[in-house]
């Protein structure tokens, strides 16, 4: 028998169903598998659904399409370039895969994908906005392919960029390369905030707190929450199927945001850069593995 991290359980341990009793007056002998009660004591307790390999698959299908659509979106982009006009390559780009872009008309979102540009941390929502040289913009795209959703998203340079825009996007980056690193069984979602936050407040940066990495997979938008921020060992055990986005919102100045009368757009209060980088992970038996891999 396994525990709930994949370790050992031994006859005087906690039971692993959670039922606080030893292993050995509980679970030890009956005749459910292992895999069976992970996935029940995950639901009944998180409400998180652990991903059958069948599903894992379609995420990963969907994840293919939506890093092919955030390659093309990159070669376009270019000053002049409307927010609209991505908008309307990411539709395009999602019907020709065979999927459906699940941020249209969700919760009244008007488009097909969140477009955020400079001081908009996200949510964006594409439009006449045109792209300036020295611009940063962050394209979220989450395609949603035989039921499948795969949430993705990178920040981009429209022409060349200066001094802040570079340093805000790799810190960025290098927040969404530790988080990812502190995802393996037995680990807590608090390890990911902690190595998000760390590396972010390390480099004289602020980690956004009223958006937060999400479950995804069967749904946009599932359990559990994943801040970027917390305290080491803190939160719900990582256990292998459970599949997550990171997607920390890093912010060059203070932390602390506004939403827009659209009611969507979230903008630095101190007008400052934000930058962001998404992708959906899977916990594995040794580690994670990105269902939306690309290199940070
Ligand atoms: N893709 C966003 C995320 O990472 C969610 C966008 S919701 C929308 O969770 F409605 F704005 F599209
Ligand atoms: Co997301
Ligand atoms: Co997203």
């Amino acid at each position: 028998m396994k525990n709930r991290i994949g370790l050992k359980v031994g006859r005087n341990d906690p039971c692993p169903c959670g039922s606080g009793l030893k292993y050995k007056k509980c679970c030890l002998g009956r005749e459910r598998q292992p895999e069976q009660d992970l996935q029940s004591l995950y639901l009944r307790r998180y409400k998180i659904h652990l991903k059958t390999p069948r599903e894992i698959e379609g995420i990963r299908k969907a994840g293919r399409l939506a890093l092919h659509i955030l390659d093309r979106v990159e070669q376009e982009i270019a000053p002049g370039m409307k927010t609209g006009d991505i908008d309307l390559l990411v539709h395009r780009l999602t019907l020709e895969g065979g999927a459906t872009p699940a941020p249209l008309h969700y919760r009244g979102f008007p488009k097909s994908v969140c477009v955020s540009v400079n001081e908009v941390i996200c949510h964006g929502i594409p439009g006449e906005r045109i792209l300036e040289e020295g611009d940063i913009v962050n394209v979220d795209v989450t395609p949603i392919l035989d039921g499948f959703y795969a949430d993705v998203s990178k920040t981009f340079f429209v022409g060349t960029p200066g001094p802040d825009a570079l340093r805000i996007v790799s810190v960025a980056r290098d927040c969404l390369r530790e988080g990812i690193s502190a995802v393996r069984p037995g680990n807590t979602v608090g390890d990911i905030g902690w190595a998000v936050q760390r590396c972010a407040e390390g480099q004289g940066c602020s980690v956004v707190r009223e958006f937060v990495g999400h479950g995804v997979g069967c749904d946009f938008h599932e359990p559990p929450q994943v801040p970027h921020y917390g305290r080491k060992g803190e939160g719900i055990p990582l256990a292998p199927g459970m599949v997550f986005t990171i997607e920390p919102m890093i912010n060059l100045g203070k932390r602390d945001l506004y939403i827009l009368e659209d009611n969507w757009t979230a903008v630095t209060r101190d007008g400052s850069l934000s930058a962001q980088f998404e992708q959906t992970i899977l916990v594995t038996e040794k580690g994670r593995e990105s269902l939306t891999p690309y290199d940070l």
